[in-house]
């Protein structure tokens, strides 16, 4: 009967990841990190999401649990998540990459109902213990009316850094000001940020540099963000230390809690949507320390293939240069598979590597591994500086470019790789040297940087207070304040 009781006053929280892998990640650690406090966690997948997932693990040699990605971690640890896979409204079938505009007005329109039945039959079912909370990614349009529909505490959850989330939270501010959606059109620097002394428009999220913001991606973004606005708390995979004017501006108009580095540093639960190419461990182990350029454009950016082949030649150029390449087979986002220059492979033998997917967590911990030439998604900058590998930086799209001015600018732990859009292979081949080479300053910078993730992480540390923090003050929305123990 005690047992029973106390199973009822666990916290229970759905949770929704968006279905794109650099969010799924965060989201797979952030439940585990939840379940190990203490919470019952039912978690939401697409089931495309899923059969990616299941399909990477069977090619690569793994015989998974077809139902759960969470099975190992529950009989490991015993932790409560449930697992479930939902419809996004299409097809299993339905190519969503090809077909992204329908895919994103699917996701603005079939899923929030695929999910809003979800949660009301799983609160009719009397579920024990009974749902409080709904967490779901803040690149979400229906989190807030479906949780005020089924009275749960409605918690976002921001992947990408403050200074993104607090860009496009002040949208209004931009608009007004002329410098996003206006006919001003104003180019100078950003000065009246609550918390950012001042910002480039180079510099803001891709979708607010847009001259043209009326796409369908630009109308979900910008409606998932005012939805973001209506959460009652929202939690940011980021360290207080390293964004704190911006982050404590923010926290004046809403409870907002930086709790990361949340990634993933072992491979508990295998949620990759693609399979490992094998090899790339022996093959750095095989390399001097530090001797490696690492070169990946993460799991969803386009690249075109011009740009592949000036990135190819700025290798070329660098001849004695040894380099792990993941190239995703969609890259440049149509079926073509030669992206690489004629006869490249067989040049660049012996010292090049080019891998489909890689355990990048992995790559980034070898001591072989000495600098990485990345597109700066959050997850690669936060997993490069806990590695205390130097970036070498070329944003592409959405926060990327945000990120990357942390890096460069900010934090001074990497370096661009283009002076401006073009992309030329004397630029390339110049900074991949001057990386290699020439970055004991970005090293040094990139231990201090190293030393903010990991006291974050520790006991007393910012991100765990705030994450207690955070759990106590989800608990004091749902309780009379006389029964919460601090
Ligand atoms: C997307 C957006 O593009 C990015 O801007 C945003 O910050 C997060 O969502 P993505 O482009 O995939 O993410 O980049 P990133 O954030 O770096 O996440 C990629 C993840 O995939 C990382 O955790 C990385 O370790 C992993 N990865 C990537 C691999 O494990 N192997 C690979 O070969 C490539």
């Amino acid at each position: 009967m005690a047992a029973a009781a106390e199973q009822h006053m666990k916290p229970h929280a759905i949770m929704v990841p968006v279905p794109l892998q650099g969010h799924l990640i965060p989201s797979v650690e952030l439940a585990l990190k939840l379940a190990s406090n203490g919470f019952t966690i039912t978690f939401i997948n697409t089931q495309i999401t899923h059969s990616k997932i299941t399909l990477a693990r069977s090619l690569t040699g793994e015989s998974p649990d077809d139902e759960d990605i969470f099975s190992d971690q529950r009989n490991l640890h015993g932790f409560d998540i449930r697992y479930v896979t939902l419809s996004d409204g299409f097809p299993l079938s339905f190519d969503r990459s090809r077909n992204h505009n329908e895919f994103m007005e699917g996701l603005l329109l079939a899923f929030p109902v695929i999910v809003d039945e979800f949660i009301g039959n799983l609160l009719s079912s009397d579920v024990n213990p009974p749902v409080s909370y709904l967490i779901a990614d803040s690149f979400f349009v229906w989190p807030s009316a479906v949780a005020k529909k089924h009275c749960l505490v409605h918690i976002s959850f921001w992947t990408e850094p403050a200074l993104a989330f607090t860009m496009y939270y002040h949208i209004h501010l931009l608009r007004r000001h002329g410098h996003f959606d206006s006919q001003d059109n104003r180019r100078d620097a950003i000065n009246y940020i609550p918390g950012v002394e001042a910002i480039e428009c180079r510099d803001l999220p891709s979708y607010l540099q847009d001259s043209e913001p009326w796409s369908v991606m630009h109308r979900y973004i910008f409606k998932s963000l005012e939805d973001a606005r209506e959460a009652d708390f929202v939690i940011c995979n980021t360290v207080f230390e390293l964004e704190s004017s911006t982050i404590t501006a923010l926290q004046e108009t809403k409870p907002f809690y930086a709790i990361g580095p949340i990634f993933r540093r072992g491979s508990a639960v295998a949620a990759d949507f693609w399979p490992e190419t094998p090899g790339c461990g022996p093959w750095l182990d095989a390399r001097p320390e530090n001797s490696v350029l690492y070169i990946s454009f993460g799991s969803l950016v386009n690249v075109g293939k011009e740009v592949i082949q000036e990135i190819a030649h700025g290798l070329l150029q660098n001849s004695k240069l040894s380099f792990l390449w993941a190239i995703r087979r969609d890259i440049t986002g149509c079926e073509e598979t030669k992206v690489l220059p004629v006869g490249f492979e067989d040049e660049v033998r012996g010292r090049g590597l080019v891998v489909a997917w890689c355990s990048q967590i992995e790559v980034l911990s070898h001591s072989a591994t000495g600098g990485f030439l990345t597109h700066c998604g959050w997850n690669s900058v936060l997993e490069s500086v806990w590695c205390e590998v130097p970036m070498l930086c070329f944003p592409l799209l959405t926060d990327q470019f945000t990120n990357r001015k942390l890096v460069v600018d900010d934090w001074k732990v990497g370096m661009n790789m283009c002076g401006g859009k073009e992309v030329g292979r004397e630029e390339v081949a110049e900074n991949m040297k001057r990386l290699m080479n020439d970055a004991e300053g970005l090293r040094e910078n990139m231990k201090e940087r190293k030393k903010t993730l990991q006291n974050a992480l520790s006991p007393d540390g910012s991100s765990e207070k705030n994450f207690e923090q955070f759990m106590h003050d989800i608990k004091l929305k749902i309780q009379p304040k006389s029964s919460i123990s601090t």
